[in-house]
């Protein structure tokens, strides 16, 4: 970048800084705002025109996310081809991580075949959720368009997908969740056009789950879960900001004296870096990605972990409380039978959900839509403890297992599989598709679950020692459902919700629930 452009960006971003405090608020809302700030004016900023005012050259040290609309080819020192997209955090434009998280995947076996399909689906891209930089591009957009439908399709195996998709269509019209926010109500409407056609009304209805205060939903459970309001200042942000004071100090030092004159601080560098995912995902390209090294990039990533694994995450306090809403609903779809749990549990509107109107049972597909907060909670509430790792606030583990990139991206979506075999599958899998040598002889008609994320396998050996070690990271259903019977209780709905617990230093809670 020539000197003179930087100078001027800088200057821009001090200005802001000067007639607004969002400094001191933007590492916050950036990230946690889903949590409280739902619904509320939107607004649509300019749509990308890269072919008018294309500002990227290309070189060797390019990094790359193929994702339409969006220009991310950008020269990013010490980045060997890795891409920084897939580093930051919940801002990412969608990917599918290529290094999965532990296992393969594998294809059905001959003759097995997907009875259910549930997925939970995190909005598409968006604009910031208020309280951040630059007025004209708050409010929210989607950008999900034809290509989640082939996103959104092929996270079925190839095999489920056509007899999935028929049976789809070929019901009575599906029920689709949403929640009330604009943006996600846009995504489902655009994955929907997208999975079925334009002709989507006549084949899915939205149903749309209250998300304001007062009201109960499995979607967005911060409404009726009190000590939500109490995560604004969890330790997780001290412990972020402290990280940021490490990874940041260089740059902020080069800054300040590029700069000149303005008392440049770690706050407005990481500002500044946070612009960069933001207005790639709005504006098509961002001038502030090449700011910062690949390096700093790991960095940013890491922070965005430290403060969702300990706002939504294992780390929380609340996390398994408003998750399982969620996982009770599953447990009941994949049981065919009406939400029974006793009120005062979970989050979910047992109005809704004791009704086959709107909680129907004989649909193989069942499309819910919401956050990404909504997606880290039920995997905590399931205990998906592989995502359960401490991060320390000097810098990331070596074995760190909990990536919010690769998590919960823009669009990010859980899919759990029911498969239904003839016979047992061995857990030592080939990829053969020809013959069935994949059976186990002489074994009935078996079921498994399979969870994938953002197109991954997530093995469910991993978290649950009563599963399987399966090459395919598959749990037979009927273990599943039996290791789920304990998830209610070890939410504590009401004392992770209402009681009152101390918060404890960071690092403290490592279950989802308040630490004992
Ligand atoms: C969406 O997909 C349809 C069918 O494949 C194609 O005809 C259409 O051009 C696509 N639209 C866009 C915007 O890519
Ligand atoms: C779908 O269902 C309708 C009515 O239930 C039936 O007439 C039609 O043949 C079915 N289509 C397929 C592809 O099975
Ligand atoms: C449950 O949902 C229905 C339908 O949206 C709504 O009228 C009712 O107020 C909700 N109840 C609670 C407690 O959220
Ligand atoms: C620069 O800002 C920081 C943080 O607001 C403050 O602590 C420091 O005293 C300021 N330095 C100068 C020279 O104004
Ligand atoms: C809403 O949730 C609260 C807390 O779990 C519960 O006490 C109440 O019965 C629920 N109401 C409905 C309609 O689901
Ligand atoms: C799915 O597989 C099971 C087990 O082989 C079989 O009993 C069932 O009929 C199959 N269902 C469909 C729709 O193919």
């Amino acid at each position: 970048m020539h000197f003179a452009s930087l100078t001027v960006l800088l200057l821009a971003v001090a200005a802001a800084n000067a007639t607004r405090d969002w400094s001191s608020t933007t590492l916050v809302s950036s990230s946690t705002t889903e949590l409280y700030d739902y619904g509320g004016v939107t607004a649509t900023g300019p749509p990308p025109m890269l072919a008018e005012t294309n500002p990227v050259y290309f070189d060797d040290q390019e990094t790359f996310q193929p994702n339409d609309l969006l220009q991310t080819s950008q020269p990013i020192e010490g980045s060997e081809g890795r891409n920084i997209f897939h580093l930051m955090g919940n801002l990412s434009p969608y990917f599918a991580p290529e290094e999965g998280f532990g296992v393969d995947e594998y294809p059905l076996p001959n003759g097995a075949n997907i009875s259910q399909v549930h997925l939970l689906h995190r909005h598409g891209s968006r604009y910031p959720t208020g309280g951040e930089p630059l007025e004209s591009i708050v409010g929210s957009l989607s950008f999900l368009n034809n290509y989640s439908l082939k996103l959104g399709v092929n996270s079925l195996v190839p095999k489920g997908r056509e007899e999935l998709f028929e049976s789809g269509v070929n019901s009575s019209k599906l029920l689709v969740r949403s929640t009330t926010v604009e943006r996600v109500v846009k995504s489902t409407q655009n994955f929907l056009a997208g999975f079925f056609g334009l002709d989507w009304q006549e084949h899915a209805e939205i149903l749309q789950l209250v998300a304001a205060d007062g009201f109960n939903s499995s979607l967005t459970a911060s409404y009726i879960c009190k000590n939500g309001a109490r995560l604004a200042t969890s330790p997780g942000i001290d412990a972020a900001n402290e990280w940021r004071n490490i990874y940041l100090d260089k740059k902020t030092k080069m800054l300040s004296n590029w700069a000149g004159g303005f008392n440049w601080t770690v706050s407005d560098t990481a500002n500044a870096q946070n612009l960069c995912p933001y207005e790639t995902v709005a504006l098509g390209y961002s001038p502030f990605c090449e700011l910062f090294d690949y390096d700093e990039w790991e960095g940013f990533s890491y922070t965005m972990s430290i403060i969702m694994s300990s706002i939504v995450g294992f780390g929380s306090p609340i996390s398994r409380a408003t998750g399982i809403g969620w996982v009770e609903e599953f447990l009941a779809r994949v049981n065919g039978h009406l939400l029974d749990i006793p009120a005062g549990l979970t989050s979910a509107n047992l109005t809704l959900d004791r009704d086959p109107a709107t909680f129907p049972l004989s649909q193989p597909l069942f499309f819910d839509f919401a956050h990404d907060v909504t997606i880290l909670s039920v995997l905590s509430a399931f205990g998906i403890t592989q995502f359960a790792d401490i991060l320390p606030a000097s810098g990331p583990p070596a074995d760190q297992q909990f990536h919010t990139d690769s998590i919960t991206p823009f669009a990010a979506r859980l899919n759990i599989e029911i498969i239904d075999a003839p016979h047992e599958v061995t857990g030592e899998r080939s990829y053969k598709l020809e013959d069935n040598d994949d059976y186990i002889p002489a074994t009935g008609r078996t079921r498994y679950v399979h969870f994938l994320l953002n197109q991954r396998t997530v093995p469910l050996h991993a978290s649950f020692k009563e599963c399987e070690q399966r090459d395919d990271g598959w749990c037979e259903l009927e273990t599943f459902l039996q290791i789920q019977k304990r998830s209610l209780g070890k939410a504590q709905f009401q004392y992770s919700c209402n009681g009152d617990w101390d918060m404890g230093p960071y690092g403290s809670v490592t279950n989802g629930v308040p630490a004992q």
